[in-house]
């Protein structure tokens, strides 16, 4: 008998398909929920017999239910990733963000379904961090609706944990980097969007002076710190930060892609965004703890290879 499948929720998106890559290399069955908002049938290996795609809504409470039947365990990436998105639409993003988180607990729960991995993230720390590196332990302030959504996710799968025995492994992600990270938006992640432009020689929109930082973790190190977290037999108690506990800011992460193109386009300053977080940078004393660690891929080898230069 084939093995149960692992249902991936965002798993057409940037960092659930390198996971879904990463399951299926190691001869997993694998079942990918999306509803295909940001995530694109291509980024899946749709002809592999051992992964479905089940096209549909983390908000839909019936068709969770129905993708997570005979599955082993659940990683929950479906969500609204652009902070500013949450703050134009906090409604429409609730649904993706929170209630989606949900209604995969409660399917879980009905199906006994245990071990889930959460993409929550170093949102819900807010400008807490003034500078330093952050831990867990830092109090929490959401200052938008994608931060607020991931921190009520995380005490909702704490719940879950107390009472019906879930076993989640939360994440908070710093910022993610590398192939797939679709730079079509103006909401996308800052480095696919800098780098499209630069490769295309569109102007480039700074918001705000250029010197928040942020600590960028590229793709392929985060898969194998996922990987570990789904498949281990126990799982970490407590939210994990993930990043590399390294500031850049985004005029020294323009220095970094002018170097690779041999200069830059027009670069603007424009209003600072809304709830933007001004310095974020992880303490990643617990990940190094609960985790075998590669190597940190280095922001220049990351871009390196997001263009195809490696
Ligand atoms: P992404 O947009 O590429 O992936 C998210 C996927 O979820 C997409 O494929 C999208 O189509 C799907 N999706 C969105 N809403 C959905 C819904 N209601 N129902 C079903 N599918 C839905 O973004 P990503 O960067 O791969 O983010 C994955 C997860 O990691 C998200 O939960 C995000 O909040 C979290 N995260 C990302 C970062 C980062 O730096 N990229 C940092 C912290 C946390
Ligand atoms: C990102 C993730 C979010 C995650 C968080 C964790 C995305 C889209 N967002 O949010 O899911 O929870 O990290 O730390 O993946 N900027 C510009 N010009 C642009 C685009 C962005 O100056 O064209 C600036 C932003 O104002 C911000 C910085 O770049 O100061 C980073 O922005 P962005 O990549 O959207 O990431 P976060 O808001 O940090």
């Amino acid at each position: 008998m084939s093995e149960a499948p692992i249902l991936v929720t965002g798993g057409a998106g940037f960092i659930g398909s390198h996971l879904v890559d990463a399951l299926l290399a190691q001869g997993r069955s694998v079942r990918v929920l999306d509803n295909l908002s940001m995530g694109k049938r291509a980024n899946l290996a749709l002809d592999n017999p051992s992964l479905q795609l089940v096209e549909g809504d983390v908000a839909d409470a019936a068709l969770v239910a129905e993708a997570l039947a005979g599955c082993q365990a659940v990683a929950h990436l479906a969500a609204v990733a652009s902070v500013q998105a949450s703050v134009d639409d906090p409604v429409g993003t609730h649904q993706s963000n929170f209630i989606g988180t949900l209604n995969v607990c409660e399917a879980m729960r009905q199906q006994g379904v245990r071990r889930v991995l959460f993409a929550s993230s170093a949102a819900v720390y807010g400008n807490n961090g003034e500078g330093q590196a952050i831990d867990e332990n830092t109090p929490k302030a959401p200052l938008t609706p994608y931060a607020a959504d991931k921190l009520a996710s995380e005490h909702y799968l704490d719940f879950y944990r107390r009472q019906h025995g879930l076993e989640p492994a939360i994440f908070r992600f710093f910022n993610v980097f590398g192939p797939r990270q679709d730079p079509s938006s103006p909401y996308s992640g800052v480095i696919s969007i800098f780098t499209q432009r630069a490769q295309q020689g569109l102007p480039i929109s700074v918001f705000g002076d250029g010197q928040q930082t942020r600590d960028f973790f590229y793709i392929a190190d985060l898969v194998e710190v996922l990987l570990q977290a789904l498949l281990a037999p126990g799982v970490v108690e407590g939210a994990v930060n993930v990043g590399w506990n390294q500031a850049v800011s985004l005029n020294q992460l323009l220095a970094e892609i002018g170097n690779l193109f041999g200069g830059l386009p027009p670069v603007s300053h424009q209003t600072p965004r809304p709830g933007d977080i001004r310095h974020s940078r992880a303490d990643n004393q617990r990940l190094q703890a609960c985790y075998r660690l590669p190597a940190p891929t280095p922001l220049r080898d990351g871009l390196r290879q997001l263009l195809g230069l490696a």
